[in-house]
């Protein structure tokens, strides 16, 4: 019986489009599941996108389109990027998908009849960025992981008895492999310890979800639909035999792959949520840190996020792989820049392993005619040609068991330790002159130092080929070994490579980036973050914003007034929005200026206003404001300004914010 192999990615919320941060996620996994492959187990490999909630309603809203329309074009930007960049996935699961909706109804249903769903009232904060319910907030408290201000909700819901699972949780916990790194395991413990309340899994005052069986005046709460992917791609809650079987075979995962920020949905609910239905529970959950551009996590929210597809474009998918892997410590933060990655690529890919297969390939083709030369006597080797095979047998030993811990970076590191090995071995040993000679002796050692070379250099690629699938296929044709998907990993051993194979066409595989490949990329970005790509677009030709809320004091000039009336219609496409200053700082050598970071509930916006004569920044954190949320950006004072501020403006020109005498919710839409 072949032994199976299950691994998830998070699925992609799809407010955003796809960036290098999520990139990063799939790659890990793409990784691990193309060496469970190649080690022989039958592996399902799933990702998907997560299309339901609040979160999502709302930035379609803002975008002018149905949640369906919105979340078909941002779904398919991820499985059109993961296509392009060669991503193994057997699945990709959509959560508007007919039969994750039917699967999770059965799920609900599931755990309902084993007793643990019950109707009560939630009153509380819910965080819409997080869809989180935030426990024991005020009105007005910012969330604890993203730090947005909360909404207030009350309404009546089904709850989750998570009460009843805390002992058997912390018991789950007692194994060291349930969630790593042992930092996060640590969190968890502690976060369940301090005691576990029920838990609200439905809304009822908004509809983008997936009805509540029996009630569909209710949405199942959007991290149930969502975390339920995992069991409904392969088939749970099916009545085809196929999809039945599909299930038996791969459910438990093996793996759960996410980022620090979504642990205890995935460590606790989740968990919860298998034990109340009498499901099986992962293996592993494996939390990965957040790739860190400018000092901050790349996010749509923040604007600084790096598309993968620039660097696919200049330096190709292998690159990224590559140097996501080898640069971030797996678990922990890790910075992106587009230096450290040319400077990754040049140093290990282009002088590394590129430059040892082309020098390796292209002396056989020379000295022994393109066939792989074997040493012919005793007298030609020599103990650095056994300390090399040694090297090459302890770093297929440490390859697997850091790749097996999640330490890709370790891994990687002895990988290209055996790559240094041989670099100096050649360099010492001389081959291109010994290659000149044509006295036995000198033909004989040649021989070994080119075997020795090579029979390295495919070492070295078979166990790199999950990190950079593309260039070690290539590389595996020029040494003549056909398809590199059919090696038999498990049995890699060093005196494999066969005397006389024939060599394909040797090419360089990485060619050396230069200066301008940084620039080109940096160009490719700058151009991209010009109209923010997330941003809903403005309106083709933006209206004149009515008389009561002239915007004399916002960051982009006051549009030409409309002498005449407007419609209802027109009306409506300006986006109007409340939300709360996080941020006020005055812009410097502008005195007018002040540089604003305001929460409008579904995201942060940096909004440069006209209004520091009037108010000082201090007085601004925390209050309300009104803003045009679908302005088309500009750049004022070389800072990009996304959104208005509304103001009346007094004779004089003093402006006055709008605000309001009651309580409004962050995000609030004026209609
Ligand atoms: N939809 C939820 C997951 C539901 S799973 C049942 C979600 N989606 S997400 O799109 O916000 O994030 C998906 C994954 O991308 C997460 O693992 C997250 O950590 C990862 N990343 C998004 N931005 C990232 C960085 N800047 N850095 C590293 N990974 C980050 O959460």
């Amino acid at each position: 019986m072949s032994r199976k192999f299950y691994i998830t990615t998070p699925i992609y919320y799809v407010n955003a489009r796809p960036h290098i941060g999520h990139a990063y996620t799939t790659i890990a996994c793409d990784t691990i599941a193309r060496r469970q492959r190649l080690l022989g187990f039958d592996t399902f490999f799933l990702t998907g996108t997560d299309e339901h909630g609040q979160k999502i309603e709302r930035a379609a809203q803002a975008a002018g389109k149905t949640p369906q329309q919105y979340a078909d074009e941002i779904s398919s930007e991820f499985r059109k990027l993961w296509k392009q960049m060669g991503i193994s996935n057997d699945d990709f699961i959509r959560t508007t998908e007919e039969r994750h909706k039917k699967r999770v109804q059965a799920l609900f249903r599931q755990i309902r009849d084993n007793g643990y769903i019950y109707k009560g009232t939630y009153t509380g904060q819910y965080c819409v960025s997080d869809e989180l319910y935030v426990d024991g907030a005020q009105p007005g408290d910012p969330c604890p992981t993203c730090g947005r201000i909360t909404e207030t909700v009350h309404e009546e819901n089904y709850f989750f008895k998570l009460s009843a699972f805390q002992d058997k949780l912390l018991e789950l916990y007692a194994n060291a492999e349930f969630i790593r790194p042992e930092t996060r395991r640590n969190e968890v413990i502690s976060f369940v310890r301090s005691g576990l309340r029920d838990l609200s899994i439905s809304r009822s005052t908004f509809s983008w979800g997936i009805p509540v069986p029996d009630d569909p005046k209710h949405v199942i709460y959007v991290w149930l639909d969502a975390l339920a992917n995992y069991v409904t791609a392969i088939g749970y809650g099916s009545s085809h035999a196929g999809a039945q079987e599909a299930f038996k075979k791969y459910w438990p995962a093996d793996v759960h792959m996410i980022g620090k920020e979504i642990v205890r949905f995935h460590c606790v609910y989740w968990p919860a949520f298998l034990l109340a239905a009498g499901l099986a529970l992962p293996k592993t959950i494996v939390a990965h840190g957040w790739l860190l551009f400018e000092e901050s996590k790349m996010s749509k929210s923040r604007g600084n996020i790096v598309r993968t597809e620039t660097i696919l474009d200049v330096l190709g998918a292998d690159a990224l792989r590559y140097f996501l892997l080898r640069e971030v410590v797996f678990g922990q933060d890790g910075s992106f820049s587009f230096d450290a990655l040319v400077q990754r690529y040049n140093s290990d890919l282009a002088n590394g392993l590129g430059n040892l297969a082309s020098r390796t390939l292209t002396m056989i083709n020379r000295y022994f005619k393109g066939e792989v030369p074997y040493p012919s006597h005793a007298a030609a080797k020599t103990p650095a040609d056994d300390a090399i095979a040694e090297t090459a047998r302890k770093t297929i030993r440490e390859f697997a068991t850091l790749f097996d811990q999640f330490q890709f970076s370790r891994a990687l590191e002895t990988a290209w330790g055996l790559v240094a090995a041989v670099d100096k071995y050649i360099v010492e040993n001389e081959p291109w002159s010994l290659g000149e000679k044509q006295d036995d002796e000198s033909r004989a050692r040649v021989a070994t130092v080119l075997y020795t070379s090579a029979e390295a250099l495919r070492i070295a690629t078979a166990l790199a080929h999950p990190v950079i699938p593309d260039a070690t296929a290539k590389i595996w044709e020029q040494m003549g070994l056909g398809d590199i998907q059919k090696l038999a990993l498990a049995d890699l051993a060093w005196g494999q490579l066969q005397l006389g194979t024939k060599l394909g066409e040797v090419r360089p595989v990485f060619p050396r980036a230069d200066k301008s490949a940084i620039e080109r990329m940096q160009q490719m970005e700058d151009q991209q973050r010009g109209p923010a790509v997330d941003e809903p677009k403005p309106p083709a030709q933006p209206n004149a914003t009515p008389a009561p809320v002239q915007p004399a004091v916002a960051s982009a000039p006051a549009a030409a007034a409309d002498a005449g009336k407007i419609t209802i219609d027109d009306f409506a496409k300006i986006e109007l929005r409340v939300g709360v200053v996080k941020v006020a700082e005055r812009v410097p050598k502008a005195d007018k200026l002040l540089r604003l970071e305001i929460d409008i509930g579904t995201e942060v916006r940096q909004v440069l206003a006209g209004i520091a004569e009037a108010y000082a920044p201090e007085t601004l954190i925390g209050r309300k404001v009104v803003i045009v949320a679908n302005l088309a950006p500009r750049k004022l004072r070389g800072m990009e300004s996304n959104g208005m501020i509304v103001a009346a403006s007094l004779d004089g020109g003093k402006p006055v914010l709008a605000s309001f005498l009651e309580d409004v919710p962050v995000g609030a839409r004026l209609k």
